[in-house]
């Protein structure tokens, strides 16, 4: 998209989306309360207010796809606005939690943007063998809780402690709709450099079906109800449909069933709508459009030339089209991702936490489109810059690495010129 349109777009968009924020929020807050059954809680959770945050359109990012209907319009509007909303213990919150809504790791510089928000991951590694530790709360940490005496530490069995920062989730349903059969003939798709890729075979929850990973750091999921689903249980302690058991803290059942006083699943269907959150939040990712472009200058144009020729593209692969979908605005389109969303064994880059498909040492392409506005970068932060990131690649992106290293100062900043403007 060419930025003038963006602008004009986002000049539309930022007074439309507000007032339609402004008009759901006060209409979720007037939703009738049926009675609780069984002495639990009442099915529809009571909702916390929503999280002040960066306007919607912000700089064109966080917009909904170009050319939504007006049904897909209104989709987008509601799960943004449960995106924004804060969860209480009252409505389902823990009781063990990293944080309280969607937004407040995916923020900038919109919501469903990136946040330099690391969350921790932690296991064992014993002769060559990766254990998540399950039974101890892991992999991933829960930093918070409703009550300070069902807190989680790292627990001193573990001898592997990873971060991972939060992702920009700006184009999500353009990634989500690239058929399976496209990564899994990008992977067997002979590579230079010793490169070679792997799909993340993985078992959507959603549907029980064996599909290929994309989404994550480690290609963990394949669609966005399914990451849904898992950021409300493992990031904010909500159990829905999908993943109706909640996290015991550190693995400690008998605290867990002393302070989680709130029915499973938390997140239950709204009869109104049919829909419950994590499907309101999937439908918010799916229509959510792709970062914003900037048009090249002379220097990034020749930026793209290097791009290529040192072998980035490789595995940053340009352009994938999706596949066919009943939403026009994902129907058979070209995602400008710059990625292969394929495991990649990236050596000492590894994060060294093995999860779904992917070993401790392979890790996602990471995408680079929107990348102007997601520093730090890699997967724990570590590069305040591209330059930094690029020079930490290692493994299967050796000889690209190498080749980067080689390049003249001046060379480097027209590569960079180039990333800046995906
Ligand atoms: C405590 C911070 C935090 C909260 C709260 C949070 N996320 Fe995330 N999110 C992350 C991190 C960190 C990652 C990268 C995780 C990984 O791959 O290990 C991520 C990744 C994702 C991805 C994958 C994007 C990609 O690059 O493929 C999706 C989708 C997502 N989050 C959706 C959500 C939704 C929906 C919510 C609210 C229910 C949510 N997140 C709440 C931190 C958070
Ligand atoms: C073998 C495949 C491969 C090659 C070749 C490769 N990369 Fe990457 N790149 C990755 C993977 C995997 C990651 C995620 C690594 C991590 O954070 O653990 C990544 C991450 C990045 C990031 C950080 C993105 C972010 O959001 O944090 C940048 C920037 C990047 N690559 C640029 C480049 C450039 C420029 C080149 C060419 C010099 C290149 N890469 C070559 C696989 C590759």
């Amino acid at each position: 998209m060419k930025p003038n349109q963006v602008q004009v777009l986002s000049q539309v968009f930022v007074v439309g989306m507000a007032a339609a924020v402004a008009t759901l929020s006060a209409a979720a807050q007037n939703q009738p309360q049926p009675p609780a059954s069984n002495g639990k809680r009442p099915a529809l959770r009571n909702r916390g207010p929503e999280m002040p945050s960066a306007p919607v359109g912000n700089q064109g990012y966080g917009m909904p796809l170009p050319g939504l209907n007006r049904a897909e319009l209104a989709a987008f509007e509601a799960g943004l606005d449960e995106f924004l909303r804060a969860e209480t213990a009252e409505s389902g919150l823990g009781p063990i939690f990293n944080d309280v809504s969607c937004v407040a790791c995916h923020s900038a510089p919109a919501p469903g943007g990136a946040s330099n928000r690391l969350v921790t991951r932690f296991g064992r590694t014993a002769n060559g063998v990766f254990d998540p530790l399950e039974s101890l709360g892991g992999s991933l940490l829960q930093l918070m809780a409703i009550n300070p005496a069902v807190r989680e530490v790292v627990p001193p069995q573990a001898n592997v402690v990873a971060r991972r920062q939060s992702t920009p989730l700006f184009g999500m349903g353009l990634m989500e709709a690239i058929p399976d059969a496209t990564l899994r003939q990008l992977a067997a798709r002979p590579k230079p450099d010793g490169v070679r890729g792997r799909a993340a075979e993985v078992e959507d929850v959603a549907t029980g079906q064996r599909r290929v990973g994309r989404l994550g750091w480690k290609a963990q999921q394949a669609t966005l109800l399914a990451f849904a689903g898992d950021a409300y249980l493992n990031e904010m302690g909500i159990t829905s449909r999908l993943f109706p058991h909640e996290n015991a803290p550190n693995g400690n059942a008998a605290l867990l069933a002393a302070y989680d006083h709130v029915a499973d699943p938390e997140d239950a269907v709204d009869p109104a709508t049919g829909k419950s959150d994590i499907d309101l939040a999937a439908d918010y990712m799916r229509l959510l459009a792709a970062p914003p472009t900037l048009n090249p200058s002379p220097s990034a144009r020749q930026g793209e030339v290097l791009f290529q020729q040192v072998g980035c593209a490789v595995c940053h692969v340009p352009v994938i089209p999706t596949g066919f979908s009943p939403v026009q605005a994902l129907n058979q389109k070209p995602v400008w991702l710059y990625s292969d969303l394929l495991l990649h064994d990236m050596g000492t880059l590894g994060d060294g936490i093995a999860q779904a498909a992917a070993g401790p040492t392979e890790m996602r392409t990471a995408p680079l489109w929107g990348l102007r506005a997601s520093a730090p970068y890699l997967h724990d932060g570590r590069a305040a810059d591209v330059d930094q990131a690029i020079v930490a690649h290692d493994g299967e992106a050796r000889a690209a690495r190498d080749r980067y290293l080689r390049l003249t100062p001046s060379q480097r900043r027209q590569l960079a010129d180039f990333l800046n403007t995906l």
